[in-house]
């Protein structure tokens, strides 16, 4: 029996618009113990435009991480969010935000149309530093994006990770679905941001025939342990 692992989180507090503050980080690694997550990745957003460097905002990621961890109900790895921005393969450092020991690395895709600098963006993260791309909550893009354009985002060489909430909209479970149909691989996540309207969402997934999807997701972070 594999863990239950939330591969995107914003428990880490102070740090993006996740957790505001210790309390409301501990209250939702509290959450998420009780639904059954037993390993949480920490994906704090990265935008490059807004960072000074990556050496800086792994700092600030560690010193966060720090005071929360001795406290933590569940085990942490480290790794973030990064917005797939223009040249973002070639920003120094970048491969440093890939997931703590494994060589997963999460990227997120602009709400908009895709472009093909975008999959170029992805393919050139994943092949110069031998990484493998995860594409953040990839069924929010069905709205943005042409039945051309799905097709050229799922043509990428990448892993999905849904956001647990997928599952409770027809038309983005029936997407689920089909991706499991085509045995691509996925990983799922809570995307939680505090203990409101974005809270910890396991609960979505309860229902037994979820069963198959989570051991799918769980076994993506042995597969690429370093
Ligand atoms: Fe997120």
């Amino acid at each position: 029996m594999q863990m239950l692992v939330d591969y995107h989180t914003h428990i880490l507090p102070e740090l993006d618009d996740g957790a505001k503050d210790f309390k409301i980080s501990l209250e939702m690694l509290e959450i998420l113990k009780n639904q059954g997550v037993e390993q949480v990745i920490a994906t704090p957003h990265f935008y490059a435009h807004r960072e000074k460097s990556v050496k800086h905002f792994l700092e600030k990621r560690q010193r966060t991480f720090e005071k929360i961890n001795s406290n933590s109900p569940l085990p942490i790895l480290l790794g973030a969010e990064i917005a797939i921005e223009h040249n973002i393969s070639e920003i120094k450092d970048i491969e440093k935000l890939a997931i703590q020991g494994t060589n997963l690395i999460l990227l997120e895709l602009p709400y908009r149309k895709h472009k093909d600098w975008m999959s170029e963006e992805i393919y050139n993260i994943s092949v110069e530093y031998d990484l493998k791309v995860i594409l953040a909550h990839i069924h929010r893009y069905l709205e943005y994006y042409s039945k051309e354009q799905i097709q050229q985002v799922l043509g990428t060489d990448a892993v999905f990770q849904i956001n647990n909430e997928a599952f409770a909209s027809f038309r983005e479970k029936r997407f689920v679905k089909a991706l499991i149909k085509q045995e691509r691989q996925l990983v799922l996540g809570s995307d939680c941001h505090n203990i409101l309207d974005r809270k910890p969402n396991w609960n979505l997934l309860k229902r037994r025939p979820k069963s198959s999807v989570i051991e799918l997701s769980n076994g993506v972070l042995d597969k690429y342990k370093l």
